[in-house]
């Protein structure tokens, strides 16, 4: 048997806990396993019971639908997850084809959409097209200052409003059309909030806002489940590393627990869990999303964080977006339209919006997409909220939500007749106690530099060569591709090489042993 040697750096058989078994940890789980025989001795502790955290397909009666991730932002060749959903063969010949691979969009534009106004009216194309023009020209603009010394004003929200209010000068329409373009400009504040899961614009960091990077490629999705891909990762690990309802409550580190049997050595860091059970590591990977860690940094670690890294967890955005799932017996949309969506007449961006969450939760919904093909869903349609009035929705019934969203249909289409969805499921990922919120953004007051900081392994001091103990990965730790799952992948894959590395050296002849 090949033993490596022990070194200044590490001990021969390096022991490896991994928390949590979304696609960051389970990533890092499956590069130490493969990809370097120093490490046979990893585990990875769930809180929850089940693996794929954020990635999490769920059951409309007999529908498969996502109640988290959704679409593969960007597949082309250098995304590592199109990359291994391909080959695990969990996509459609479409999403495989070449041609997909270079569309350059940035993003999914939606085909053909119905927007009504609030007074139920269906809007014309063109003053609906023209105000998603708008709206997306100035968004690409705010992502211009990320090298530039001074910002205008703090956040993206700020820097949108502005460029409107001066637009909105050289309109030649009427007031009441005037209003009308507001109201749909408001609707892509809305649609952008859900997809940097914040409750405001304004909550977004202008400066660093160009940082996040999108990949080529037409956004594609997993027909029969995102989850295939994180069942693909489980079976490929040796059976039992991975413990279901093991929530971890306390990272002790930067200490020595001595372990009499089996291996009769200290190591660095013992991990406590809820239910009291202890286990000792040399290295630990934290995978936890920037939510629980928000909630829970004061007494996750022990010694405490360092300053600035706690400073980076406080600053850093995490917020809610949540999806609606309604299920029709007969869709009042036509068979080719991709997305609903609604212009409230008395909303604009440029006002301040109602705080009154229980009577106007509903108006923050963003849009329905329509699920297809109508084969394999029928008709049902996903809604999309975000922030404060997500996590006002997510206190409501099932009947509650229904019945509010059924009266938005009947009043949008004019059709006070307008027969109830027979079936809804939804999203609350606020009330996820692991997860606390949907994913990660750069609010005001942080920047890129803060998810550095997160993503730095500790002790930070590595003057006298000591190795990490605690290592941080996860969707929030990378620094341009947050909020994706090809970000929680490479973060994973990233601190799993930072390890191999560190034994690939330590075993290279010119090292001093
Ligand atoms: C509604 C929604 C829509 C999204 N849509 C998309 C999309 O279309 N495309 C895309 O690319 N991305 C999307 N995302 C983001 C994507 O799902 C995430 O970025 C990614 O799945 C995060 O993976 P992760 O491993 O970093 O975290 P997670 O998947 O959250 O994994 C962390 C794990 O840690 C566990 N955990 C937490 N606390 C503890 C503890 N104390 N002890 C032990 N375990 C613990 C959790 O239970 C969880 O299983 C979406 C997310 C949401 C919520
Ligand atoms: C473990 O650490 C303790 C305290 O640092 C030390 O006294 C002891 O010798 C160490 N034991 C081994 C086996 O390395
Ligand atoms: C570690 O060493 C192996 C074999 O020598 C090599 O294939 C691999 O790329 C190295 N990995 C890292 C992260 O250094």
């Amino acid at each position: 048997m090949e033993l490596a040697r022990a070194s200044p750096r590490g001990p021969a058989r390096p022991r490896v806990l991994i928390v949590g078994a979304g696609l960051a940890g389970l990533g890092a789980a499956q590069r130490l396993l493969q990809g370097s025989r120093h490490f046979a001795d990893v585990r990875v502790l769930e809180a929850s019971g089940r693996a794929g955290g954020r990635i999490r397909s769920g059951k409309l009666r007999n529908k498969v639908v996502e109640m988290g991730a959704h679409w593969i932002h960007g597949p082309c060749r250098e995304n590592p997850v199109f990359q291994l959903a391909s080959k695990y063969g969990l996509l459609d010949d479409d999403a495989l084809a070449e041609e997909n691979q270079q569309v350059e969009v940035g993003g999914h534009p939606l085909g053909p959409s119905a927007c009504y106004s609030s007074s139920g009216q269906l809007l014309s194309h063109d003053i609906v097209g023209s105000m998603g023009v708008l709206f997306f020209t100035l968004l690409e603009e705010s992502r211009e200052f990320l090298h530039v010394a001074k910002v205008p004003v703090p956040s993206v929200g700020e820097y949108l409003k502005e460029a409107i209010v001066q637009r909105v000068k050289e309109w030649p329409d009427d007031e009441e059309t005037k209003r009308l373009k507001l109201a749909i400009l408001n609707i892509f504040f809305k649609l952008e909030c859900c997809v940097s899961g914040t409750h405001s614009l304004d909550l977004v960091a202008l400066g660093p806002f160009g940082e996040y990077t999108m990949l080529p490629g037409l956004d594609c999705t997993f027909p029969n489940g995102y989850e295939g891909l994180t069942e693909c990762l489980m079976a490929s690990l040796p059976k039992g590393i991975v413990l279901f309802d093991k929530q971890v409550k306390t990272v002790n580190w930067e200490s020595s627990y001595l372990e009499e049997a089996p291996t009769g050595r200290n190591f660095s860091v013992q991990v406590e869990c809820e239910d009291g059970e202890k286990f000792l590591a040399d290295h630990v990977i934290v995978t936890v999303p920037l939510g629980f860690l928000k909630e829970h940094q004061e007494s996750f670690f022990y010694p405490p964080l360092p300053p600035q890294k706690m400073a980076a967890i406080r600053q850093l955005g995490f917020g809610t977006n949540n999806k609606i799932f309604l299920e029709f017996e007969q869709p009042f949309w036509k068979p080719d339209c991709q997305m609903l969506e609604v212009a409230w007449e008395d909303e604009s961006p440029l006002a301040e919006p109602s705080t009154d969450l229980e009577a106007t939760w509903f108006q923050k919904v963003a849009g329905f997409i329509v699920l297809h093909p109508a084969e394999r869903y029928g008709h049902i349609l996903c809604g999309f909220i975000a922030g404060k009035e997500a996590e006002f929705m997510e206190t409501l019934t099932d009947a509650e939500v229904l019945s509010a969203l059924t009266q938005v249909f009947r009043r949008a289409t004019g059709n006070p007749q307008l027969g109830p969805p027979k079936n809804i499921l939804r999203s609350k990922w606020h009330s996820e106690p692991h997860t606390k919120g949907s994913y990660s953004y750069v609010a005001i007051g942080s920047s890129g530099d803060d998810i550095d900081v997160l993503a730095q392994p500790l002790p930070e001091d590595t003057s006298d060569s000591k190795p990490p103990q605690v290592l941080f990965a996860g969707e929030a730790t990378h620094r341009t591709f947050y909020s994706t799952t090809h970000g929680a992948l490479l973060s994973g894959w990233r601190e799993a090489n930072r390890l191999i590395h560190i034994y690939n050296m330590s075993e290279s002849p010119h090292s001093a042993l």
